[in-house]
């Protein structure tokens, strides 16, 4: 793909977070132009500046059907019990030949398939807004190798993306879509306990946030499984070990599992409900 558009057809909070990720990113070949489109005229105005991008236009109203034909791609980013009307408004301008980017959670392939035969579904997360977010993908089955491998180009400028079949969607929304919502919760009990040992509250936060970070860093670059790197901090008779098993007894780990499962669980009975 060369010389490419990009329409966002719904920029809010997700449809933002990725094109400012693609924009910034070093993304060969680059998009040569991007739309952002809402629906409103207040949001379009609040969107001008969001992108210090001379490749950025904005775009409201009936004048996201131009944009949908100038696209290449299409991200959608609408809310998505929306994605019927958003279809019925710009189904004209669709030619079949786009490659279709959605970030709708819960929304299946299929479905999604009266925009285009070539889609890819995204569940990503908020962290993508500070280039550190998790994005799983599935492909319909039309999209050609190359096109999966551009796409999963676009998707990694996020943060990391990987490849899954559609089956594992559910389990991707509860743990990459709400796992930092779990994520939040174990850092709200560091900085707890951290506090109750007596750590003014700012110390305790941003300590939780870094051990947080650096140690998902390790798990990332060494490549080991986590509990290699927990038994090697376990000094016996130490510290560690005797936190740790306190937590074992309270349930932690069966209760983080279960709580993904649960998350995953909810996600599939959505679907049926439709
Ligand atoms: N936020 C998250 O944490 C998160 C995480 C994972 C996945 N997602 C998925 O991301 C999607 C977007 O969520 P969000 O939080 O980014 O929502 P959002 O901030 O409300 O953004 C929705 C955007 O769609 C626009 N829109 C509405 N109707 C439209 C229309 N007819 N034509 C064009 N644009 C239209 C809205 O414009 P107006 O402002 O003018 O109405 C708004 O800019 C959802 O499907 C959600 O499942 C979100």
């Amino acid at each position: 793909m060369k010389d490419y558009t990009i329409t966002v057809l719904g920029c809010g909070v997700m449809g933002t977070a990725v094109a400012t990720a693609i924009l910034k990113s070093n993304v060969e070949p680059a998009p040569a132009r991007l739309i952002a489109c809402v629906n409103s005229e207040k949001s379009a105005l609040a969107l001008q500046g969001a992108f210090d991008d001379h490749r950025v236009e904005v775009s409201f109203g009936e004048a996201n059907a131009k944009a949908v034909e100038a696209a290449d791609i299409i991200i959608l980013g609408c809310k998505p019990y929306m994605y019927q009307t958003v279809y019925e408004q710009v189904k004209n301008s669709l030619n079949g030949d786009q490659l279709v980017i959605s970030l709708l959670a819960g929304t299946t392939i299929e479905e999604l398939e009266i925009f285009s035969k070539y889609v890819a579904k995204v569940m990503t997360n908020t962290p993508a807004k500070f280039g550190c977010g998790t994005a799983a993908v599935s492909f319909s089955e039309a999209v050609s190798l190359d096109n999966q491998d551009f796409v999963m180009k676009l998707v990694d400028t996020v943060g990391l993306a990987f490849k899954i079949p559609e089956k594992n969607m559910d389990a991707a929304t509860a743990l990459v879509g709400s796992g930092p919502a779990f994520c939040l919760m174990m850092m709200e009990s560091l900085i707890d306990g951290g506090v109750r040992m007596g750590l003014p509250f700012d110390v305790a936060r941003s300590a939780a946030a870094k051990v947080m970070e650096g140690t998902a860093k390790m798990v990332l670059e060494t490549g080991d499984h986590p509990a290699v790197l927990k038994s090697k901090v376990c000094t016996p008779g130490g510290t560690t070990i005797g936190g740790l098993l306190k937590m074992e007894d309270a349930g932690v780990r069966g209760g983080i599992a279960r709580g993904v499962e649960e998350a995953a669980n909810i996600s599939a009975s959505f679907a049926k409900k439709k």
